[in-house]
């Protein structure tokens, strides 16, 4: 699977663990920074991987920050993306389970790698079950295309 990477300066040294653990794993990383410890602005690299994810370049992205939560506002922007903030494996496997999350954030400052290591894991091998979580992906699509201009 190719995957999209990037953080800011709250989630480099989890960002940097997660390359090395995915790419162990067999996957494509696309790794898009940040790549020091110097102050950086979240939206400058989350629309990098969101963009990625929203134009179908990579198949799934991957955003740290310190609290995720900047990365998940600035995700979400972008159409076709569901992008989920995850604390905990049990979010993580029904981010994809449930709503498809083709971009799973995490809080550098709150996770530390051995739970992102499971949670990114658990969200990767997870699929999702269609059903009536499909009908309720159409009408988030719906709600995008009622709302996105440009
Ligand atoms: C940076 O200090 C911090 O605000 C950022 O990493 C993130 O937590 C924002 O949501």
């Amino acid at each position: 699977m190719r995957i999209a990477m990037a953080c800011d300066h709250g989630g480099v040294r989890l960002k940097e663990d997660l390359v090395a653990f995915l790419r162990e794993l067999g996957q494509d990383v696309e790794d898009l920074g940040s790549f020091g410890e110097g102050p950086v602005d979240y939206p400058d690299l989350g629309q990098e991987v969101a963009q990625k994810v929203s134009a179908g370049e990579v198949e799934g992205g991957i955003l740290i920050c310190g609290t995720g939560i900047g990365m998940s506002i600035v995700a979400n922007k972008f159409p076709g993306v569901r992008a989920a903030l995850v604390h905990h494996t049990y979010a993580a496997r029904m981010a994809k389970e449930h709503n498809a999350a083709n971009i799973l954030i995490m809080g550098g400052r709150i996770v530390g790698s051995g739970l992102a290591r499971e949670m990114v894991k658990t969200w990767l091998e997870a699929e999702f079950q269609g059903g009536r979580h499909l009908r309720r992906l159409t009408k988030i699509e719906e709600i995008e295309r009622r709302n996105f201009k440009g």
